[in-house]
Parts: structure tokens; sequence; C-alpha cells
């Protein structure tokens, strides 16, 4: 059985997917500990599936690399197979990065490498995108930079807010985020291969 640790900052609806697919009889992983940078409302889903949580309190860009120590230290003890960035909205320091990767992945509103960054929904809209989608990909020490394991295309409506876009990429998120972690636990995705891979 494959143990996931995800880590959020926000409401961690994403979380909660994964949560319920990971409650299923045959899904061959289980979460095993949500952490966040604050108190988060996605700590409702950690309660109500009984996971234990953890908070690193983010400090401030001047102390990053003690709160990646401090996050490292935090997940040590849970020691994961894997890592899920679901909603986390902070880069992760290289410290982290070195220590965990290639097993640590992120879900992101787009289709990378378009519109990378903490604002992706905003920034399609802004550029008038007539698509745009939702990635799940390995974490390195860029910002959404990490090969493409799972992408699909969403399509950008005349009226659509930021809103109505992102809500409409979350169910793609959640199924493209499910599918990885199973097929990863199964042993179809070798996140190693993956990585050594796009290096070459
Ligand atoms: C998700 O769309 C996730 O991809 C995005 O935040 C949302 C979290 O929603 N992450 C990023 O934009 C990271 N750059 P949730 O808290 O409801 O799961």
């Amino acid at each position: 059985m494959l143990t996931v640790a995800v880590l959020i900052s926000g409401a961690g609806s994403n979380l909660r997917a994964l949560l319920e697919a990971a409650a299923l009889p045959d899904y061959p992983a289980r979460v095993v500990a949500i952490g966040a940078d604050r108190e988060a409302e996605g700590f409702a889903h950690a309660e109500a599936f009984g996971i234990p949580r953890f908070v690193v309190p983010w400090r401030g860009s001047a102390a990053r690399a003690d709160w990646g120590d401090e996050l490292i230290r935090a997940l040590d003890e849970v020691q994961p197979d894997l890592i899920v960035l679901s909603g986390l909205m902070r880069l992760l320091p290289p410290a982290v990065v070195a220590r965990y990767a290639p097993c640590i992945l992120n879900t992101h509103p787009a289709h990378l490498p378009e519109f990378p960054g903490a604002h992706a929904v905003r920034d399609a809209l802004a550029a008038g995108a007539s698509t745009t989608g939702a990635s799940v990909i390995v974490v390195d020490d860029g910002v959404d930079t990490g090969p493409v394991l799972a992408q699909e295309r969403v399509s950008v409506h005349a009226d659509d807010t930021e809103q109505s876009l992102h809500a409409r990429i979350k169910p793609v998120e959640r199924r493209l985020l499910i599918d990885v972690v199973r097929r990863i636990a199964v042993g179809e995705l070798d996140l190693a291969a993956v990585t050594s891979a796009a290096r070459t």
C-alpha cells in the first residue's frame, strides 16, 4: 500500500477527492498525513477522515530555508512514500525537493507549461486563452517545471470568471490526480524513470 502525505494551503477540495478515493477498498494508496503552511480550511477533511494533521507555519520568505527544514522534520516523522502538493501555495525549498524528489507531485490548474505559478486560472483568462487545462507534475526546483505525468484540456467559456473556470478545472485535476497516484501505487508509473528520462 502506497502511503501519501498531502500538503495544502486552502479549502482542500482536491484533497477531499483523494481521501474519498483512498477510502475505497480497492484503491492501492492511503493518505497518512495532511500538512499545511497555515491553519487551512481543508483540515476539516483530515478530521472527517481521521487522518493526522500538522502545521508548519509560514513565517515569510526570509525564513524560507528554516520553514523547509521544519517541513522535512514533520514529513520524516511520517515517512510517506509519496508527497502530494494539493493547493500548497508555497514553492518548496530546495532542501525539501532534494530530500524527497522524485516522490513529490503537484497538481496545477493549467495545461503546463502554459500558465505556471500561483495565479494560473486568472492568467489564462487575462491572456484571452480559449483553452487551459489541468496538470499533474513531478516537483523539481522550478516553478511548475517538472515532468508532466498527466494533463487534460479544459475549454474557456466567453462568460467565464476565475471562479467558474477554476470550478470546471478542479474535477479534471481530481480525476488526473487520483489516477496518477493509483498508477504509481501499482507500479505502472515509475517516478525515477520519468524524471531521469526528462533529464536526457
Ligand atoms: C487547485 O486548483 C490546485 O491545483 C491549485 O490550487 C487549487 C487548490 O484547490 N494549486 C495551485 O495553483 C498551485 N500553483 P483546493 O484547495 O480546493 O483543493
